[in-house]
């Protein structure tokens, strides 16, 4: 798929079929985080991919709006490490560059995901904390729930030129 047209017609899958990701999808899914820009070039980011049914539950349990994780295969956790960048609004930033890049990758090769947020909620940080055992200077920032689409959605249109600003707001 061309580069545009994955832009423009991805969109959040919450249902999903149950058949297998492959490791070679899951591959190139991962592989997208890793080429996403990062402040400095640092890359503080680190993934931690589930596949276990009973913490899908555990986390599904935990949160509100990912309960559609057990229907799912695969939960990438993305974390963005402390030690790498100190700089809190940077890692969120290098993170969720590398979030999105994994979204657009998945739709890409024909996969549905969902990015299922984390941080700033610190019940869910620490709740995911607990479950996937992440030592302190470690955030897990969000969630990415992917698997086989079982629906099909329309794209959106969302340009709109009332936000578009010329050399001054
Ligand atoms: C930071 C962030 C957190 C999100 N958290 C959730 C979530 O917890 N559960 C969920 O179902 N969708 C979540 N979403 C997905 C949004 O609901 C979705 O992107 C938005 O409604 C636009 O729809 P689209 O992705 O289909 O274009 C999140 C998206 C972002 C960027």
């Amino acid at each position: 798929m061309d580069v545009l047209e994955a832009i423009y017609t991805r969109r959040s899958v919450r249902r999903f079929t149950g058949e297998p990701v492959s490791d070679q999808d899951l591959e190139a899914v991962l592989k997208a985080g890793f080429h996403a820009p990062s402040a400095h070039n640092l890359q503080p980011w680190d993934f931690i991919v589930i596949k276990n049914k009973e913490k899908f539950e555990q986390i599904a349990k935990a949160h509100t709006y990912a309960k559609m994780l057990p229907k799912a295969e695969i939960c990438i956790l993305l974390c963005g490490d402390t030690n790498k960048q100190q700089m809190t609004g940077f890692l969120i930033e290098d993170c969720s560059a590398a979030m999105e890049n994994m979204l657009l990758a998945a739709h890409g090769i024909g996969l549905g995901a969902v990015w299922c947020g984390l941080y700033p909620v610190t019940e869910l940080t620490d709740a995911m904390r607990q479950i996937c055992f992440i030592p302190d200077h470690i955030i897990p920032v969000g969630m990415m729930v992917l698997g086989h689409k079982g629906e099909e959605k329309k794209a959106a249109e969302r340009y709109d030129t009332t936000k578009l600003h010329y050399e001054e707001w």
